[in-house]
């Protein structure tokens, strides 16, 4: 299987006002993304998910090593790649319709196909017929989907998702994950996906990449391979295998994590 995403002992630095020295996020972070795969990452808090998510979608630049994408270096954001932030980033006065229809404007899509194009995505998330709702007439869950369908109607080739169903209760969350998976089937799209949830990440990934506490390094994949993805999987005895390993793997971390944020709190981070 080919690389999509390529990041070769990655660094990346923060100044921080009033200190000299500068704030380590990630230092040689390394991972491999194959094509058409869905790779979930997780981390205790502060180990530097986002900040690598971002690197990735270009929003910020590394301080070094580098990140290819289908051989190419990454130098700016671009239509090939869209970000699902954990919080809903729509905007208010748009409907759910125009809301997807955002990023097709900015590409130059005729009017018509735009609207066709918002009304299949719009679909594909289970919102066919709130097309002409606006953000406040619709749950936290249905905003989320918005925010979903409007990264998928761009068309990327990558999808970079934070922690996007973190705010939602179980239920609509189960939902919204098999509504992702199906997606993720039927495009081929690649996906990085990134959870405090294990759970989440088990179920969701074919690949688990779990990081270490800050300065962010890939501490272990775990590859996720059930026989079936029939039934009820997160009952099945495989699934609570390789939620104990990477629940194991997080234990040290989350506890270094700990330790770390006291020392910064203290002055000595
Ligand atoms: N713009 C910034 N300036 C300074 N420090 C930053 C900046 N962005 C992130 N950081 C720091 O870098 C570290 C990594 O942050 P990041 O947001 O990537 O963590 P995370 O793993 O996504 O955490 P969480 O799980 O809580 O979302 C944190 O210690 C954070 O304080
Ligand atoms: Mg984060």
């Amino acid at each position: 299987m080919s690389v999509k995403i390529d990041i070769r002992n990655v660094r990346k630095e923060f100044r921080i006002r009033d200190t000299r020295e500068p704030f380590t996020a990630l230092a040689g972070t390394d991972l491999d993304v194959r094509e058409g795969e869905f790779l979930t990452l997780v981390g205790p808090s502060g180990c530097g998910k986002s900040t690598l998510l971002d690197l990735i979608g270009g929003l910020t630049e590394p301080s070094g090593g580098e990140i290819l994408i289908d051989g190419m270096p990454v130098s700016g954001p671009g239509l090939d790649r869209g970000v699902v932030f954990q919080q809903y980033a729509l905007f208010p006065w748009r409907t759910a319709r125009a809301n997807v229809e955002f990023g097709l404007e900015a590409k130059g899509v005729p009017r018509a196909e735009r609207a066709e194009r918002a009304r299949h995505h719009l679909d594909l998330v289970g919102l066919g017929g709130f097309e002409e709702r606006y953000p406040h007439e619709l749950s936290g869950g249905m905003r989320q989907r918005v925010a979903i369908a409007r990264s998928l109607a761009f068309d990327p080739d990558v999808l970079l998702m934070d922690e996007p169903f973190a705010a939602l209760d179980a239920q609509p969350r189960e939902s919204l994950q098999e509504e992702l998976l199906r997606i993720w089937e039927k495009t081929g799209k690649t996906v990085v996906f990134i959870t405090h949830g294990i759970d989440e990440a088990v179920y969701l990934g074919q690949r688990v990449a779990v990081m270490t506490s800050r300065p962010g390094r890939i501490k272990e994949i775990v590859e996720v391979d059930f026989d079936t993805r029939e039934g009820d999987l997160r009952a099945a005895p495989a699934f609570g295998e390789y939620r104990h390993h990477v629940w194991t793997l997080l234990r040290d971390e989350v506890a270094a994590a700990r330790e770390q944020e006291r020392k910064v709190a203290v002055g000595h981070g």
